[in-house]
């Protein structure tokens, strides 16, 4: 029996903080449940003293996870550590992230400290830490570009004071599988205490290497992976969750080590954080990509026909994606949608199925079948939490391409309904016009985008919206929304990201 290498995901903080990807509290509450159901080991839940919404959701998801350990994030000074364990102290595992930078760069021009102020920063700070809870872990943030002596002497500081992990980061995505190698080696060899601890191997992908160093790290004897869902995260992203599960799974012949991820939950969640961030993979992403596992050429296709083997390395089966075989239609009953859901991932209280159903049937009356990615447009969004401020009660647009695009719009709020009119150059703007009008706010449409979620002509559109509030981009909001008509899908989206930003 090999070894078991510990999952530690990082998707809602490391991925989170990746440009777009921003999640509110009750989005990050349904990640880190998906999270458990994928059996990673530890969850980073966000960065506590970032921000009083991060502390928010972190202390939620440490109150609700039972299944795994959940961290948070703390820089080496006292005020983050606070907030970190006041985030996390009701979990059922809980365990505080502390890291400092090692390198010379990170030391001279962003710390202003001295390597000896550092190695008193991380044996102060872990002990610190350590009082509050026993399971800590401590980072060496740009470890690949630090003195490879320098760090075997951090890491005593940080074995000394107790830290039970040790993880040893390619912040920039500089380094290669080798060299990574190499140095987990060295470090093994001139760290005296590191046998007790675990190692850790959290890598950045700049170099298209995350994935590859990840796997170099475990040969050379790191315990835990620290990766991403869909591989989100700063600049090119953090090594993907997915690509490092199937590695070890698929190539187990080779590796000869585990984990605990149970892969059939992989699809489900990579399509939950493309449909809550909105960012969606390149058909060609391994794994989960729309291509992933079609087979174009003449030649595979024979290939495959005659025995599967001969092209997939993999079963899509193994990833959790679903095999079409049953198609809903408007005959279908209750019990094959809900079926249908499960086969897919989903698993809906009582309340969310009822209002999943007879949004199936309006569908299933418009369209001859309902295929799988139909269902997930229908259940795929996490509802708004709260009394929903706004929605859409009926539109009407005037457009044509030699007259003015007027749209009146009529919205529900609270009790009341509210209609206004705009004039602009084509149906959307005029229509998210209106709503602004509506709502009262300086409103900013910073990206839109639509796709058709299946194929023919009465194809679901989705749209999806990223807006701002009175200019201040830094609170951007993801709105989605889903259609058989591509302009109603635009406005519920709009609305949809509305009514997100007023129940944050
Ligand atoms: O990339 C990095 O170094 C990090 C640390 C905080 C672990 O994200
Ligand atoms: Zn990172």
């Amino acid at each position: 029996m090999g070894r078991t290498i510990k999952i530690f995901d990082t998707t809602l903080r490391d991925g989170e903080q990746s440009p777009g990807c921003s999640m509110n509290l009750n989005e990050k509450l349904e990640v880190a449940k998906e999270l458990e159901a994928l059996h990673v080991d530890i969850i980073e839940a966000g960065f506590a003293i970032s921000s009083p919404g991060d502390a928010a959701a972190i202390s939620a998801i440490a109150e609700t996870v039972r299944g795994c350990s959940v961290c948070s994030l703390s820089r080496c000074n006292e005020a983050d550590i606070d907030a970190a364990w006041e985030a996390i102290r009701h979990a059922a595992a809980p365990r505080i992230h502390t890291f400092i930078a090692t390198s010379p760069v990170h030391m001279e021009y962003k710390l202003k400290m001295t390597e000896a102020q550092v190695l008193e920063s991380v044996a102060h700070h872990v002990a610190y830490a350590k009082k509050y809870c026993p399971d800590v872990e401590f980072s060496a943030e740009d470890a690949t570009r630090s003195d490879m002596n320098f760090l075997c002497r951090v890491f005593e500081a940080a074995i000394r004071a107790g830290a039970t992990t040790l993880n040893i980061p390619d912040t920039v995505g500089y380094t290669t599988p080798d060299e990574y190698a190499a140095l987990i080696r060295y470090l093994r060899e001139h760290t005296p205490g590191i046998e007790n601890v675990t190692l850790s191997c959290h890598m950045h992908n700049d170099l298209g290497m995350a994935v590859a160093n990840s796997l170099a790290g475990v040969m050379a004897g790191v315990d835990q992976i620290e990766c991403t869902i869909n591989g989100i995260g700063e600049r090119a992203g953090n090594a993907s969750l997915e690509e490092c599960a199937m590695a070890l799974n698929t190539r187990r012949d080779f590796y000869g080590m585990d984990c605990n991820i149970d892969t059939k939950q992989i699809y489900h969640a990579s399509r939950m954080i493309q449909t809550i961030t909105g960012v969606a993979v390149a058909p060609t992403k391994p794994i989960i990509g729309a291509n992933a596992f079609a087979h174009e050429a003449g030649i595979h296709q024979h290939g495959v026909l005659a025995n599967k083997q001969t092209y997939e390395i993999m079963t899509p089966e193994s990833v959790g994606i679903p095999k079409n075989a049953i198609v809903l239609g408007k005959h279908s009953g209750r019990h094959a949608f809900e079926e249908r859901l499960i086969e897919l991932g989903y698993s809906l209280d009582s309340e969310a199925l009822n209002k999943a159903f007879e949004k199936f049937k309006i569908l299933a009356d418009k369209k001859k079948v309902v295929k799988d990615r139909d269902l997930e447009a229908l259940v795929g969004a996490v509802p708004v939490t709260g009394t929903e401020k706004f929605a859409l009660e009926n539109f009407v647009i005037n457009t044509g391409n030699t007259i003015t695009t007027t749209a009146v719009i009529r919205v529900k709020k609270g009790e009341e309904s509210a209609e206004r009119v705009a004039a602009y150059n084509g149906p959307i703007e005029a229509a998210f016009h209106a709503i602004n009008k509506i709502v009262g706010r300086e409103i900013t449409l910073k990206d839109y985008s639509l796709k058709a979620m299946t194929d023919g002509e009465d194809a679901q559109a989705e749209a999806i919206v990223k807006i701002c509030f009175d200019g201040d981009e830094d609170e951007m909001v993801t709105g989605r929304g889903v259609s058989t008509d591509v302009i109603e899908a635009s406005i519920k989206a709009y609305i949809n990201g509305i009514n997100k930003y007023f129940n944050n």
